[in-house]
């Protein structure tokens, strides 16, 4: 969606607040021995508590109030009774809705002790979406965006995920346009003041593609590697975007 008046705005800026409590307060709660379920539980009373409603839940009647991805998982790992181990990389992604407007926003964090390599990944993902968050400027072109991120990515030794960009959101979860995560010339379209997206880069360690795992919404990467992915709505401007579901 574009953002057309104080009512939209307002309401955007609500929802994405309450995103962004909702991932801080899981991630605040992420230890060994908390099962994925636990920490989903939660996110959504949070949610439900502000008035907010998961937006996987009322979109796509996905069997969860948040996503919990664990290490090879790249995105929309189901909650269950996985519980969080030391080493483990975890990635929480939470959308939601309140008054008919949505928000949409995810971290990765490690449990200690970490790898080298998975804290590099953390660091490269964090550093590609900054990149991709300051290419995000009314009049750049979309795939901006996804060349500065997977430079990053690149310098760094890792992939780009190719089959999980970033979007349109706003009035609903997932809208027009797709926001690749990687350069692709065909997405040569400018980026317009009001518009709000998404910015959301995964990278992973191995080649960079996935796939959905028999329940129909885990996906995994094919070659088993770790993924990470931070995630923010915001809403892109002539100069630094508003990134609505940041706190603090
Ligand atoms: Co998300
Ligand atoms: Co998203």
């Amino acid at each position: 969606m574009t953002v057309n008046n104080e009512k939209d705005l307002m309401a955007l800026l609500e929802i994405g607040r309450i995103c962004g409590l909702t991932l801080k307060l899981m991630l605040d709660h992420v230890e060994p021995g908390i099962t994925t379920l636990e920490l989903d539980q939660i996110g959504e009373e949070f949610l439900n508590k502000q008035g907010a409603k998961s937006a996987p839940r009322v979109t796509y009647n996905y069997p969860g109030g948040t996503c919990i991805s664990i290490n090879n998982v790249a995105a929309h790992g189901i909650p269950g009774d996985y519980k969080i181990q030391p080493g483990d990389l975890v990635n929480v992604d939470v959308s939601a809705e309140k008054n008919g407007y949505f928000a949409d926003c995810a971290a990765s964090m490690g449990v200690e002790p970490l790898t080298d390599q998975a804290r590099k990944l953390l660091e490269t993902t964090k550093a590609a979406h900054e990149a991709g968050l300051r290419a995000a400027k009314a009049g750049a072109p979309i795939n901006a965006i996804g060349r500065a991120m997977e430079d990053i990515a690149r310098k760094g030794g890792f992939s780009v995920i190719k089959e999980l960009p970033g979007h349109g959101v706003g009035k609903g979860l997932h809208e027009p346009p797709s926001i690749p995560g990687y350069f692709d010339r065909r997405f040569g379209q400018k980026l317009r003041e009001g518009q709000v997206i998404t910015i959301e880069p995964f990278l992973s360690t191995g080649i960079g593609h996935i796939k959905e795992e028999s329940d129909g919404w885990t996906l995994r990467t094919v070659d088993n590697k770790l993924a990470a992915q931070f995630e923010h709505t915001i809403i892109v401007t002539r100069d630094q975007p508003l990134m609505i579901t940041k706190v603090d």
